[in-house]
């Protein structure tokens, strides 16, 4: 019987989380925490080998809605912790898409994975940009919304009144540590938080702007590996971000505990709970005053692949 394995990254955001779900420019890097699975048909729908709802698994269900209903049974571990900011749901969309489509000889296009796991995330979420079900497919490091060479160009993605063009961007030899607070938060009610904020207050919009324009200049930054720029840019998103309401005592607390040992520091994802992530070249200084302020620290390493399919007969 046909088995197909997958995995997809998880990511980080180094500007533009929020801003970018409406349209404004963003930037995150894929790193070494993946999702892994293996996927082959069964009588029916099956995780870690119990019986599952499908309704409870809403991303898995518009894939499978997608890909003629076929039941499978699924065999799942995720070495990118869940709630924390890191894109664990976006990387299980990847590689659920990736194996159902390699299941249903579809086309394993990137562009394809990552519009149709962006919808699945869309379904469940009610929400959102296709940032990170794109990184997640492509690895490396992409941009949303950034102008620069035509070479570099991978896909866009339309959804209601917003289209996002995504690049392909070097990814530098640069050391970021991840914190995670240990507190899961959900995307959703987040992205939701600062849309009503944005709705019923216009200074929130301008925090927005300021938050798309920080993030061009954070791409000038990484392209001419300017770190000290990058870090100052890093810190003030966090600010803006806080400003929008999505940060916490917590991500604070860790902020604050990396920057005498960091270029810059900042919540990364929706936030609320979640990871911070710190450019540094000290980074052990770093861990160890996450560690201090309760945290979880680890060195994450970018420039990793995007999505991998294989299959066994
Ligand atoms: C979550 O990783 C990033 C957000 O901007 C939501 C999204 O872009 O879908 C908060």
């Amino acid at each position: 019987m046909t088995e197909i394995s997958a995995s997809a990254p998880g990511k980080f955001v180094i500007l533009g989380e929020h801003a970018v779900v409406y349209g404004k420019p963003a930037i995150a890097l894929a790193i070494d925490r993946r999702f892994y699975m293996t996927v082959k048909r069964d009588d029916e729908f099956k995780i870690n080998g119990e019986a599952a709802d499908l309704k409870a698994n809403p991303h898995m269900r518009y894939i499978i809605g997608r890909n003629d209903m076929i039941s499978v049974s699924v065999q799942m571990d995720s070495k990118i912790p869940t709630g924390s900011g890191l894109g664990s749901s976006a990387a299980l969309s990847v590689a659920f898409s990736a194996a159902i489509r390699a299941l249903s000889g579809k086309s394993l296009k990137e562009a394809e994975v990552a519009e149709e796991a962006f919808e699945a995330e869309y379904f469940s979420q009610g929400r959102g940009s296709p940032m990170d079900t794109s990184a997640s497919a492509h690895g490396h490091g992409i941009a949303l919304n950034v102008s620069g060479k035509e070479d570099d160009r991978l896909w866009d993605i339309s959804k209601n009144e917003h289209t996002w063009n995504i690049s392909k961007i070097e990814v530098p030899a640069m050391t970021f540590v991840i914190g995670y607070t240990g507190i899961r938060a959900a995307t959703g009610p987040l992205v939701e938080k600062v849309r009503k904020y944005k709705d019923s207050n216009r200074f929130a919009l301008d925090i927005i702007n300021e938050i798309g324009q920080i993030t061009l200049e954070g791409m000038d930054a990484l392209r001419t590996n300017n770190v000290v720029e990058l870090g100052e840019l890093m810190t003030k998103d966090h600010k803006l971000l806080s400003i929008l309401g999505v940060s916490s005592n917590e991500l604070n607390k860790l902020v604050n505990a990396s920057l005498p040992y960091a270029y810059g520091a900042k919540l990364t994802g929706a936030g609320g709970g979640g990871s911070i992530v710190a450019l540094t070249d000290q980074p052990n200084k770093v861990c160890d005053a996450i560690a201090s302020r309760g945290g979880v620290p680890f060195i994450v390493k970018t420039g990793v692949e995007g999505m991998n399919v294989s299959k066994k007969e």
